[in-house]
């Protein structure tokens, strides 16, 4: 009878040897690789992953996510109870802390986030200096990564109290910093946060206060909101979340590190793509124009945004989620828009199509994210801004665990160079060639290019 061992081994052809490498986890690791050599002085066997497809750069211990079932839990909870009984700040909480609050502990945590949501005035000086047309995702860009300048002493990484502030800052700060670009952007009055809100509900004051003295939110929306920031607020190794990480590890201080999150969140293929979902459906304009589009989609002239997944091959857990949503905030709104009619049978059309069933092909969380804030009167270009604020917490509970864990190093991948080597110098005078700049080299069309 033969013993299986948890190892795998590698025969290299062209030297004939064998190596055994073990598996941990169903993994190798890229560096048992490196043994395998032609020759003594080579550098050693790598790996190719553009775009790491299929490498883990971490342990993890915060969200898990079973791409094939539609499987989608942080700490162990299933995202549908948590939507069903936690707010998000509870959520935060779990997510960075690894377990769930006590009474006591929310409080405290509700109570700290609550007492931290001014920033400083001279942020009101700085959003100034945009452009009154500016994105606002520039702005929370920009704004946040001036946060380190105001708090340098969160550069102390491996002080507990100043993680706790960052934390706290971060995730408090992070809606007010939004909803004043948003205010900047029309040219209205910054509303302070008001203290006695929830959450959710004084980030909806800040956007939509007016001449009212004290801001009322609908319960309604108010949930429907606080439900979209649980649905955003973590979702493993994603682009934002892997730059967080990357640039973290440089153990830069965690307002730069959260400020390059937000940065690749800005990417229509990431956090940009319920704007990306908006625009097309204005542009297919009527129901009766949507077998046109999606015949334009399956001959590669363009995506069906707000569908398919790199994780999830199955429905997006968050789509379903949100989806209940739609109806109840066009309800409290009284909106008959147009638009949910053609993405409703947008999405009916293309389940019934095997270009996406074969490519497995679901709606994810923003095909309908983009609804509902379209619901609340809210500009296409404060939707990935608002996907920021809750996906802070999931930002930083990931920068904590990088900091911790005793594995991790700073980030940098390897290179296979393709370049040419070893030219001889030619001076300016004598260089044959164009006269013109013939420009640099041009990206990929859009037939060829992958998400990330
Ligand atoms: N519309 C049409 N075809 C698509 C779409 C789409 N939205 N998504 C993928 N495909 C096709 C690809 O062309 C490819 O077809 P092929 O194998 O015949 O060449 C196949 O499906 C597999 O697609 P990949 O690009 O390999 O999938 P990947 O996992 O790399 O991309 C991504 C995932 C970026 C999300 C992609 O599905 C996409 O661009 N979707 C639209 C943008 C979007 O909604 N992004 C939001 C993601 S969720 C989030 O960030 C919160």
């Amino acid at each position: 009878m033969s013993e299986t061992k948890d190892t795998l081994s590698i025969t290299d052809n062209r030297t004939g040897k064998t190596y055994e490498v073990d598996i941990t986890d169903e993994t190798i690791k890229a560096m048992d690789l490196r043994q395998i050599k032609v020759n003594e002085d080579d550098f050693g066997m790598m790996t190719y992953d553009p775009a790491f497809t299929n490498t883990a750069a971490c342990r993890s211990s915060i969200t898990y996510i079973d791409g094939e079932a539609g499987i989608l839990q942080h700490r162990g909870y299933t995202i549908e109870e948590l939507c069903e009984h936690s707010t998000y700040l509870e959520v935060a909480y779990l997510l960075i802390f690894g377990e769930l609050p006590t009474e006591p502990q929310l409080e405290r945590w509700t109570y700290d986030i609550t007492h931290h949501t001014f920033v400083h005035e001279d942020i009101k000086t700085m959003l100034e200096g945009f452009r009154y047309d500016s994105h606002p995702m520039g702005m929370l860009l920009s704004t946040v990564g001036a946060m380190s300048t105001y708090y340098p002493q969160a550069n102390k990484i491996d002080n507990p109290f100043e993680r706790y502030m960052a934390a706290i800052r971060l995730i408090a700060k992070m809606p007010t910093l939004a909803a004043f670009s948003y205010r900047h952007s029309l040219g209205l009055p910054y509303i302070y946060p008001d203290n006695d809100l929830s959450y959710a509900g004084n980030f909806l004051g800040m956007m939509r206060k007016m001449t009212e003295l004290k801001y009322e939110p609908d319960p309604r929306l108010e949930r429907a909101l606080d439900v979209l920031f649980i649905l955003h607020a973590d979702h493993e190794q994603n682009c934002s979340t892997s730059s967080v990480r990357a640039v973290g590890s440089s153990q830069v201080d965690p307002y730069s590190a959260v400020a390059a999150g937000v940065a690749a969140l800005y990417g229509p293929l990431h956090g940009g793509a319920n704007e990306a979902v908006l625009r097309m459906l204005r542009r297919i304009e009527k129901v009766e124009n949507i077998p046109d589009f999606l015949k334009g989609v399956k001959n590669r002239d363009e995506k069906l945004m707000g569908f398919g997944h790199r994780v999830y091959k199955n429905y997006d857990p968050r789509a379903r989620i949100i989806k209940k949503h739609v109806d109840e905030v066009l309800d409290v709104v009284g909106l008959d828009n147009p638009l949910v009619a053609i993405a409703s049978e947008l999405e009916k059309q293309a389940l019934d199509d095997e270009f996406f069933t074969e490519r497995k092909l679901y709606p994810n969380v923003d095909f309908y994210s983009g609804l509902i804030y379209e619901a609340l009167g809210i500009p296409n270009e404060m939707f990935t801004v608002i996907f920021a604020i809750p996906r802070t917490s999931g930002w930083v509970a990931q920068w904590m665990e990088m900091n911790g864990d005793s594995e991790q190093k700073i980030a940098r991948p390897r290179q296979i160079y393709t370049g040419a080597r070893d030219l001889t110098y030619v001076p300016i005078a004598d260089r044959e060639g164009e006269e013109k700049i013939t420009g640099p080299p041009a990206t990929r069309p859009i037939k060829s290019r992958r998400g990330a």
